[in-house]
């Protein structure tokens, strides 16, 4: 797994400048870094230039007409008219991101296996190509689907983890100083680390919990009739499992509305879609095939910003005041950004 220097080194100049990141768009960049390094070993965006950003619009824009209702959905026969040219838009944005993939494959695909001087996913994908395992349609679109699904919900999962932290300040020193106790004051976070720091992992459970990037799961489609608590499933409608309602359900959660990573200290429950209370990545076998290396990364970015900085709001806002209203794409994103201080511990 890649490191986030670039993202330490940001905060580090905002730190001596008294400038504030925005962490939405800083945590969207290091994603992108950390899913591109792993895949291609060099990384897509950078956190000065625009070029993340407008990579980020498209992204973005691809999840936001993924994620809007659509007439022909409900009215298969408008398919071919693509009332609300969702079906156009999409196609325009997925062929600018495959360009966008094509140019780092173009430079890569001419060179022999044994002469490549990295070591990623591209080169396994490259090799099953030339075994024609795979053919380039599939590379690209599984690059998309990739990038369009672990950026952006990262990113929006990271953004709310520090949101809560900065309206919940005991719980930032609890967890600054899990960190500190197992890592010191300069040696960097190693996955073999991860797992010893479990206020951190609650942290990550509880804000998945209350503030689930993907909202619903991905579409279902009932196979045959179903009888479920008494309804009727008919055949062929269209399932939306919506994880938002699960994660406050007063049925399930005891104060659900209440931001309490304590409640998972020394709890059994998990992510991995065994408790069908805490499922934001899913279950059974269309779970979220980037879980683990998602919960990786957000590791990795909290234990970064928490081990090396102290944080505060800008001009002195309180943090009880802090906006924590929410607006839906496909993945559930903070209102208003948020913006933080950086301040250098040592
Ligand atoms: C906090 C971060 C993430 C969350 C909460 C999340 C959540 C989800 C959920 C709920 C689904 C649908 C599962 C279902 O319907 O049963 C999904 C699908 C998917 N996720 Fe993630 N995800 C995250 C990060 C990632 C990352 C980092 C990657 C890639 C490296 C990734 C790749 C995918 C892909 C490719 C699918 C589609 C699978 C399919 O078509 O069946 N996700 N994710």
């Amino acid at each position: 797994m890649p490191r986030c220097n670039s993202f330490f080194n940001m905060c580090k100049e905002c730190a001596q400048k008294g400038q504030a990141v925005d962490i939405g768009k800083a945590a969207f960049t290091t994603s992108l870094n950390l899913l591109s390094k792993l895949f291609f070993s060099k990384e897509l965006a950078n956190h000065k230039s625009h070029s993340s950003q407008e990579l980020k619009e498209l992204i973005w824009n691809i999840m936001e007409d993924i994620g809007k209702p659509n007439y022909a959905d409900y009215f298969p026969i408008l398919g071919c008219i693509d009332p609300l040219g969702i079906r156009r838009r999409l196609a325009c944005s997925f062929d600018k991101l495959i360009a966008v993939f094509q140019k780092i494959i173009s430079q890569r695909l001419p060179h022999d296996s044994s002469k490549r001087t990295t070591d990623d996913v591209l080169d396994v994908l490259l090799d099953l190509y030339k075994q024609n395992e795979l053919t380039m349609a599939e590379i690209n679109h599984l690059l998309v689907d990739i990038f369009d699904a672990g950026t952006d919900t990262t990113s929006s999962t990271f953004e709310w983890v520090m949101a809560e932290l900065i309206r919940n300040p005991d719980m930032m020193v609890k967890a600054q100083n899990e960190i500190e106790q197992i890592l010191g004051k300069d040696k960097q976070i190693q996955e073999s680390d991860i797992i010893k720091l479990p206020y951190l992992q609650a942290l990550i459970k509880e804000t998945l919990r209350l503030h689930p990037p993907t909202v619903f799961l991905l579409p279902r489609k009932a196979d045959i009739d179903v009888e479920l608590h008494g309804y009727v499933i008919p055949k062929g409608a269209q399932v939306l499992v919506n994880l938002w309602a699960i994660g406050r359900d007063p049925h399930v959660w005891e104060n659900p509305k209440i931001f309490s990573p304590e409640r998972f200290m020394g709890s059994e429950i998990d992510v991995k879609g065994r408790d069908f209370g805490l499922i934001p990545f899913g279950a059974g076998r269309r779970i979220c095939p980037g879980m683990n290396l998602a919960i990786r990364m957000l590791t990795l970015m909290l234990a970064t910003l928490l081990q090396f900085f102290n944080w505060k709001l800008e001009k002195g806002v309180n943090p009880q005041d802090l906006d924590m209203d929410e607006k839906f794409g496909i993945a559930l994103q903070k209102t208003e950004p948020l913006r933080i201080i950086p301040i250098l511990k040592y």
